[in-house]
């Protein structure tokens, strides 16, 4: 488990880059919090410079749409889902819990 940023410096709508074992992206999307691998499985585009809409960011590289709550692509390119990891709040501050090791 890391801190990955205080709740203030990461608004609805924004997302930030943070190094774990791998880059993991974490986002605010309208008040929930997500973590997920940010390096995207259809080439090496950061999905924390993607769009956010929702729970989904679409990856700014080839536009590949990926749920933010189980890391499924929902459209090609991208056909390997990335990896989430569980984020909690607490005091202020925003934990990512990183489980699990990358996937290969
Ligand atoms: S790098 Fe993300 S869709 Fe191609």
């Amino acid at each position: 488990m890391f801190v990955a940023c205080r709740t203030e410096e990461l608004p609805p709508g924004e997302s930030v880059r943070i190094h774990a074992d791998v880059p993991v992206a974490v986002f605010n999307a309208d008040g929930e919090y997500y973590a997920v691998d940010d390096t995207c499985t259809h080439q090496d585009a950061s999905l924390s410079d993607g769009f956010l809409e929702g729970c989904f960011v679409e990856c700014p590289l080839h536009a590949a749409f990926f749920d933010l709550r189980t890391g499924v692509p929902t459209c090609l390119p991208a056909k390997r889902p990335v990896r989430t990891h569980p984020v909690t709040v607490e005091d202020g501050l925003v934990y990512v819990h990183v489980a699990v090791p990358a996937l290969e």
